[in-house]
């Protein structure tokens, strides 16, 4: 059977992550593609489990190693109970957030070693990659405007200085693995960018087949 395209969408807050998962999803739905919807931290009953302790407004003190194994660990379960079992049975995975915002978040915000992170990634993953990975990229200004009336979570209470390399992390990211990124600007009308992915999917998938 086929493996299904495991699809992620990444940025920093308020980009438009939620809003583009639940429009792909829409899209597959309408053309009966088989597909899962899913999201980091989380996606599993354990991992949703793990993802409100690193949420939680209340864990100020935690040290960012335990942050990082905490978010490695809700992904290897994750992958390894619902993503590549849905990949495999050739369901497409759309996913809000995957290893990338770990490399944004913990490797250059909060300036873990990089080539460590890498390695739990693989492990925490089982090798799994995104097929393709869209960024939604807006500047920090704006994601405080859009976030501003939404109560923060402990990540999003960090400083802008934080956030500002978060998003500079993920045009790196994208540009070191630009076989599977694509960068999108966040500010343009959603149906637009909406659109975009779309294409950039239909594409792939087109693309898939011919090598199969
Ligand atoms: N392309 C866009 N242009 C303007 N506003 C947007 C766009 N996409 C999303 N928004 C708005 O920005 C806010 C954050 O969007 P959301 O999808 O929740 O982002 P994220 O999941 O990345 O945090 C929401 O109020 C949403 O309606
Ligand atoms: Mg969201």
């Amino acid at each position: 059977m086929k493996k299904g395209l495991f699809i992620t969408f990444e940025g920093i807050e308020g980009c438009g992550k939620s809003t583009q998962t639940k429009a792909l999803a829409d899209y597959f739905e309408k053309n009966n593609f088989p597909f899962i919807v899913t999201r980091e931290p989380g996606g599993t009953l354990i991992s949703e489990k793990i993802r409100e302790i690193l949420l939680d407004n209340a864990n100020h003190e935690m040290n960012p190693e335990t942050e990082l194994l905490l978010y490695m660990a809700s992904r290897s379960q994750h992958t390894g109970t619902k993503i590549i079992p849905a990949l495999t049975e050739g369901k497409h995975v759309i996913c809000d957030r995957y290893y990338d915002s770990t490399l944004a978040y913990q490797g250059a915000a909060r300036d873990l070693d990089t080539k460590f992170i890498d390695l739990l990634i693989d492990f925490a993953t089982y090798s799994t990659t995104p097929d393709l990975t869209f960024l939604l990229d807006i500047t920090v200004e704006e994601s405080q405007r859009r976030i501003c009336h939404r109560g923060k979570d402990r990540m999003e209470e960090e400083s802008k200085e934080f956030h500002e390399k978060v998003r500079n992390e993920f045009l790196n990211l994208a540009n070191k693995y630009s076989n599977r990124y694509i960068v999108i600007d966040g500010t343009l009308d959603s149906e637009i960018i909406s659109k975009i992915v779309n294409q950039e999917i239909k594409q792939k998938l087109d693309g898939k087949n011919e090598t199969e």
